[in-house]
């Protein structure tokens, strides 16, 4: 996990947590105190798939689904709540804030349009979740506003689906 400490300024803060929220807005991916945007993504989307299915996430949860250490997670963790993105309580649990749950929103967002697509074409589960999980860092809302509008003129079309289908081997 590409978290590295980094000496931080106040007037590092509004900069980071801009680029969190606005990442097509910064332009390029950040490289921060909080490591890539993608791995602030990939925490966020972790966290809130647990609070849905859970109720509570917990840092041994988030570092089993993440396959890194409980300790990068505690850190990056506290990173993510010196940020404004959650609330962290180490024998309470952590909740998301207001900013960290548009965030989490959003990328789960993505996340199911592009799941979505991409089973339409009836590509392999595990293809599909690998590519889906970079796709959603990088992917920008023209392109991903394209594929929902394909996505359902596909689900429209079934004669034209399957012929897609067959041009690209999938049962
Ligand atoms: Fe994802």
């Amino acid at each position: 996990m590409p978290v590295r400490a980094a000496s931080r300024s106040i007037f590092h803060f509004p900069l980071l947590l801009l680029a969190s929220i606005f990442p097509f807005v910064a332009g390029k991916k950040t490289s921060s105190a909080l490591g890539s945007s993608s791995a602030v993504e990939d925490y966020l989307e972790r966290i809130l798939e647990l609070i849905n299915s859970k109720g509570y996430a917990r840092v041994v949860d988030i570092a089993a689904g993440l396959k890194i250490s409980q300790a990068s997670v505690t850190n990056m963790v506290q990173r993510l709540d010196a940020e404004g993105l959650l609330k962290y309580e180490k024998y309470r649990g952590l909740a998301l804030t207001t900013a960290g749950e548009k965030l989490a929103r959003n990328i789960t967002h993505r996340h199911h349009l592009l799941t979505d697509f991409l089973k339409l074409l009836g590509l392999d589960d595990q293809v599909i979740y690998h590519d889906v999980e970079g796709m959603e860092h990088h992917i920008s809302p023209p392109t991903l506003r394209a594929i929902e509008a394909l996505t359902s003129q596909l689900q429209r079309q079934p004669a034209l689906l399957i012929k897609v289908r067959k041009q690209i081997g999938a049962s």
